[in-house]
């Protein structure tokens, strides 16, 4: 079956995931486009043959689109996402799935009334291989049960429009979803402490560790710092009771000469996460294919928007947080 994709909001990784869906994967067809900016949405929609709309929710009811992909801003999300649910069409929504608790609970309550799965939500390194391998570890039982995962995001600049709590509401959320998959269990409570600032960064409250200690008592330590220069690197770590997983270095090659070794760090996360995005949106398309969703829930966007409000309070006021999550309804189980 070939499922037509509609894609709203086509700006930097709205064009990032037409470029996949039209180049990459097969059993797809993206055959309309939509911004607020009509002249780009024209200019993307031209390129692929694709028809343009300004208005979202006009997209999602046409009835030639079977599964629609949200890339607009965050603050937009919900609408569209609802509208979806609504139209009874799969929705791909990249991440924030809405930017408050309460919409994210709206969009949860829609789904489940709706009665099955329709929304993934954008935690693309959950399709990453090497976190992949990691999980396979820990749920293997061969190192034991988890004690602390650390995560280190390190990001080498940010611009200038990028705020202290971008670092938890946009750069942590990735590693806080992480945790949780990992250690498939929710997180308990938050706090967050700054570390002297990086100069590069002004007055950005940079680095950050980010603490959260989960449901059974393991502990989740995240590293994020936005202005390290060297490059985009990711780490991870899990220290278990008779071992300890860790992600390895990314480079293929490594350069020996003059007495050192060389390899390659990835330069931003589009490097990075690139065959992550392929895999997350070819296992998307398997999913809308079928009417469903798979991989990272509305209750997946639910608990990092809870996890992220609790980080920013964290670290506001320098307080332990405590994450009081609703019910998870079966849908989710
Ligand atoms: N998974 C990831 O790692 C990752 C990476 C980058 C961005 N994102 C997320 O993707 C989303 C888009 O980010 P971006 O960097 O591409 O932003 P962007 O500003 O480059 O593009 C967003 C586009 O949405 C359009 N838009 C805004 N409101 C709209 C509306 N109501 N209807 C239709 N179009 C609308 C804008 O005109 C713009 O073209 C954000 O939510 C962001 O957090 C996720």
């Amino acid at each position: 079956m070939t499922v037509k994709v509609g894609v709203i909001g086509t700006g930097m990784i709205g064009q990032d995931h037409i470029r996949r869906l039209t180049q990459v994967l097969t059993g797809n067809k993206v055959v309309a486009v939509s911004d607020i900016n009509k002249e780009q949405a024209d200019t993307v929609a031209g390129a692929i043959g694709a028809r343009a709309y300004s208005d979202g929710v006009a997209l999602i009811n046409d009835s030639d689109v079977d599964a629609v992909v949200v890339t607009s801003w965050g603050p937009t999300h919900e609408e569209y996402v609802l509208a979806a649910i609504a139209a009874g069409k799969p929705v791909f929504c990249e991440k924030p799935l809405a930017t408050t608790q309460e919409a994210c609970l709206r969009i949860i309550d829609a789904e489940v009334k709706h009665g099955k799965r329709l929304v993934q939500v954008g935690f693309m390194r959950r399709f990453d291989a090497a976190y992949r391998q990691m999980k396979e570890v820990v749920e293997s039982g061969r190192i034991g049960a988890p004690l602390i995962f650390k995560s280190v995001h390190r990001n080498p600049s940010v611009p200038p429009s990028y705020t202290s709590d971008m670092a938890i509401v946009d750069t942590a959320v990735h590693d806080i979803d992480t945790a949780r998959w990992l250690l498939d269990e929710e997180v308990k409570a938050v706090s967050v402490v700054a570390a002297r600032k990086n100069s590069r960064g002004g007055e950005l409250r940079d680095p950050i560790i980010v603490l959260m200690e989960m449901e059974s008592g393991a502990i989740a330590d995240i590293e994020v710092s936005v202005n390290i220069d060297y490059a985009y690197d990711i780490g991870g770590e899990i220290s278990a009771e008779t071992g300890v997983v860790t992600l390895a270095e990314r480079n293929r090659v490594t350069v020996k000469s003059g007495g050192e070794f060389h390899g390659k760090v990835t330069a931003d996360w589009k490097e990075r996460f690139v065959e992550a995005f392929d895999v997350e949106f070819k296992e998307w398309l398997e999913a809308a294919a079928k009417g469903t969703a798979t991989g990272p829930s509305a209750w997946d966007g639910y608990a990092a928007a809870i996890v992220t409000d609790a980080g920013v309070e964290a670290a506001s006021t320098g307080s332990r947080i405590k994450v009081e999550m609703k019910e998870k309804p079966a849908l989710y189980a």
